[in-house]
């Protein structure tokens, strides 16, 4: 008889991890039978009709790649040229030319950050992340999983929705050069709390004062006050700092999301450009090798094609302005969400304990993120007061 020993299991020292509860929120939502239930936990645009819909550019730039379109073979780890040559003028303005900057393309904003972090790691490995918190809620994970060490300073006061500006700056003060600082180029997700134009003047002469390098997120350009005005605070830094990163996301601003559509910018002195790409694409070829076409050729050519290009700005002039006008009529709907209205974007960070949040969706059918973040394009001009109503109730 032989003493058979268990083979040790690659996975023995995995341990489970929480499900997404917005993914859990998507079941609850779709198993609960009242027709009049709201769904505000969804993280993309809808229209008033509840619809995703696919921009009309993207649609004929989808076309016109059908036909064009000659072959499937890799475009080489850095993505396509022409989307990110495309995407410079509409991200840094005049503030950077293609050849100042190191670009790639990456799979979504996600990648993007990824990818920074991977190089930060690589570049300098104890840099630490400084981040105004809440943030998205995956933000702390893309850079612990690279090794980095994060700080979360408070950035927002949810109870009296202010931005808690002079603590963060203050804290940041902390910041050691070398150090990179995670900031939301525009529609801060989830409190929608953006700085003011001084405010990012400051925050980047604290920046550059410190040698701490600018990280900015930039997954909402557009969706705020404008193409240029949502990357105003960006352009302040690069005019500012020598070392910026910027991780770039079409997926809100073209409707591309399941595309995976985006690019990481690193603008640094002249001297460490070349070693600096190098790394990025040896990074980018070890996580990804190449990142996907259709996206980024989408985009291209919609930049490219000036009809398509001031179609797409029109398309995204309509989202902004249903976001602006959700916005203005919530914040008229009760004092404590009077602030609102000068907020920019998807989300908004409500006053609300998880009690609230969840008598809500017992009681009214109102469905939400347990941290009280709503996404304001779940609401149309009927649901609206229905909501207002709901939420009268529980703040
Ligand atoms: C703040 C922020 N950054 C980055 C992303 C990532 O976008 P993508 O879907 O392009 O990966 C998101 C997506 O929700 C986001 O909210």
């Amino acid at each position: 008889m032989y003493h058979i020993e268990p083979t040790p299991s690659v996975f023995a020292g995995l341990q489970r991890q929480a499900p997404d509860p917005l993914l859990s929120l998507i079941a609850l939502y779709r198993d609960d039978p009242r027709p009049d239930k709201i769904d505000l936990g969804v993280g993309v645009y809808r229209d008033a009709e509840g619809a995703t819909p696919v921009f009309a550019a993207v649609k004929a730039a989808e076309l016109a790649l059908l036909h064009n379109q000659k072959t499937k073979a890799y475009l080489g780890p850095e993505g396509d040229i022409g989307f990110l040559e495309g995407l410079t003028p509409v991200v840094f303005g005049d503030t950077a030319r293609p050849d100042d900057l190191v670009s790639v393309q990456t799979p979504g904003g996600t990648g993007a950050l990824r990818l920074a972090a991977e190089l930060v790691a690589t570049g300098r490995p104890r840099s630490r992340v400084w981040m105004g918190t809440p943030s998205w809620p995956i933000h702390p994970g893309i850079f612990e999983k690279a090794r980095l060490e994060v700080r979360a300073i408070p950035y927002f006061d949810q109870v009296s929705q202010v931005l808690d500006y002079d603590r963060y700056l203050n804290e940041l003060g902390a910041a050691q050069p070398g150090d990179v600082a995670l900031l939301h180029g525009a529609c801060h997700n989830p409190t929608g709390a953006d700085p003011s134009f001084s405010q990012w003047s400051e925050i980047a002469d604290l920046l550059q004062r410190r040698g701490v390098v600018p990280l900015v997120d930039l997954a909402y350009q557009g969706l705020g006050a404008g193409l240029d005005e949502d990357a105003a605070g960006l352009r302040l830094l690069m005019e500012r700092c020598e070392t910026v990163i910027v991780a770039q996301s079409c997926d809100k601003n073209f409707g591309l999301y399941r595309e995976r559509t985006g690019a990481l910018f690193v603008r640094t002195r002249p001297s460490q450009q070349t070693v600096v790409r190098s790394n990025i694409l040896q990074l980018a070829r070890c996580a990804w090798s190449m990142p996907p076409d259709h996206g980024a050729a989408v985009v291209r050519i919609i930049l490219e094609t000036e009809s398509l290009d001031l179609g797409w700005r029109a398309e995204l002039a309509g989202v902004r302005g249903r976001l602006n006008a959700l916005r203005s009529d919530l914040s008229a709907s009760a004092p404590q969400l009077q602030s609102l209205g000068d907020r920019r974007g998807l989300f908004a960070l409500l006053p609300l304990t998880s009690g609230a949040v969840e008598a809500l969706r017992a009681n009214h059918g109102v469905y939400m993120a347990g941290s009280g973040r709503i996404n304001l394009a779940g609401l149309n001009e009927a649901t609206l007061p229905v909501f207002a109503n709901a939420l009268a109730a529980v703040l």
